[in-house]
């Protein structure tokens, strides 16, 4: 099973992460915890100059699309799909209706070109993909206090909310692949809902 994980800045993504890969291990179940962009150790390098602050020159936002495809295909054959073969369970922290939030909805990229690298690039989409919704300024601040910024954290609240109304979007055309979860939510609650989702597709 490969589900994956959405949602802006600081909605616990990380939280609910965890708790899921503890409940699979528990359940004897071989789970791999991975994210995007990153997850190999190249990827792990596109990832580095795709969030760093410390550029000479503004990163145009193809490039940007394009970084996240590569680190993405990296990350597709040497870790999501030999797992899969091999029966594991994979964790993914984002995949790519973040691409479609983020550098469609956001950035204002055209969807062709999302679909292009999807059609292409994408063997396999996720069983399951929880989009972590909550108001946007609340996820901001939480990501605040976390310390430095990335370069995505630095954007305005009007970016994250093209970004936020991106992953409504997806909701609403594949409510089968996508479900939502209340982020507002306590983490136990989250991790709950989560679960009865999980349950219910096998
Ligand atoms: P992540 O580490 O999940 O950020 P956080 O845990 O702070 O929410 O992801 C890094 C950033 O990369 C995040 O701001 C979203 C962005 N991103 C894209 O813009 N497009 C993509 O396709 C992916 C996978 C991530």
């Amino acid at each position: 099973m490969f589900i994956s994980f959405e949602g802006t800045e600081g909605v616990g993504k990380t939280t609910l992460i965890r708790s899921l890969y503890e409940y699979f291990q528990q359940q004897g179940q071989d789970v791999v915890l991975t994210r995007e962009p990153g997850g190999t150790p190249m990827a792990e390098q596109i990832r580095s100059l795709l969030l760093s602050v410390n550029h000479d020159e503004q990163m145009s936002n193809d490039t940007e699309l394009l970084l996240m495809y590569a680190a993405r295909a990296q990350h597709l054959e040497q870790v999501i799909l030999p797992a899969l073969q091999a029966g594991k369970v994979v964790l993914c922290d984002r995949f790519t209706d973040s691409s479609f939030a983020y550098q469609c909805a956001g950035r204002g990229l055209s969807r062709e070109k999302l679909q292009l690298l999807n059609d292409n690039f994408v063997v396999k989409m996720p069983d399951i993909t929880f989009w972590l919704d909550a108001p946007t300024e609340l996820g901001m601040s939480r990501a605040r206090e976390r310390g430095a910024l990335d370069r995505f954290e630095q954007e305005k609240v009007s970016f994250f909310e093209k970004v936020r109304s991106g992953f409504a979007e997806i909701y609403q055309n594949e409510p089968l692949r996508m479900k939502r979860l209340d982020a507002t939510q306590t983490p136990e609650q989250v991790f709950k809902d989560a679960l009865e989702q999980i349950q219910h597709k096998l």
